[in-house]
């Protein structure tokens, strides 16, 4: 499936063979490769610079399980045939007392270093947007590190800020 962007405006520049599809349970390796660069570029982050020792062994269990789950649903970006971007949509539940009780929560969201700036995130964000159509699903809400380019991508993309997250850490794990 070739997904277009929702905003036509937004689409990536003609001629650059970028492809987003829904990924399936025989990209595995290439998901969990995106996922674990990202945790990996995060390195120093008090949450996710934590790593499992064991976190090559865990990462394939996880995602297959997350491709396997009908809440759940990954895009890959392919240019030349290659995965160079991912993003994660899971239907989530919010307190019943709200009025908004379903929402997508986006994850996982990685682009190859070499391919960012060329509207992969647009793109992806896009064939979320479809997904989340499908599904009467209007808000979609993400965690990002402040500062940097993530926040700068996100705000660039239409998400606005509406709480922090703390952390108090006491010792190592
Ligand atoms: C954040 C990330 C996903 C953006 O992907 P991308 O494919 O480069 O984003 P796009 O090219 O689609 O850009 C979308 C918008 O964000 C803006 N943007 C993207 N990166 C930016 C940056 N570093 N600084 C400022 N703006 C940025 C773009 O200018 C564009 O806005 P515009 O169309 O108004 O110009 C990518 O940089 C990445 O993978 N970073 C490392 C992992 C990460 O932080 N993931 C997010 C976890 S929450």
């Amino acid at each position: 499936m070739v997904v277009t962007p929702v905003d036509p405006a937004a689409a990536p520049a003609p001629g650059t063979g970028l492809r987003v599809r829904p990924a399936a349970a025989a990209d595995l390796d290439a998901v969990v490769e995106l996922r674990l660069a990202l945790l990996r570029e995060y390195g120093h982050h008090a949450v996710y610079g934590r790593l499992h020792p064991d976190v090559e062994a865990r990462a394939p269990r996880l995602c297959r399980q997350q491709l396997d789950s009908p809440r759940d649903a990954f895009f890959l970006a392919e240019a030349g045939g290659r995965a160079v971007g991912l993003l994660r949509c899971t239907e989530s539940e919010a307190s019943p007392l709200l009025l908004v009780e379903r929402f997508a929560y986006l994850s996982s969201v990685y682009v190859r270093p070499g391919y960012r700036r060329r509207g992969i995130l647009r793109a992806l964000l896009g064939a979320a947007d479809a997904w989340c159509r499908e599904r009467g699903i209007a808000d979609m809400r993400l965690h990002n590190v402040p500062g940097g380019g993530a926040a700068a991508a996100w705000a660039a993309v239409g998400f606005d800020v509406t709480e922090e997250v703390r952390i108090r850490r006491r010792g190592e794990p």
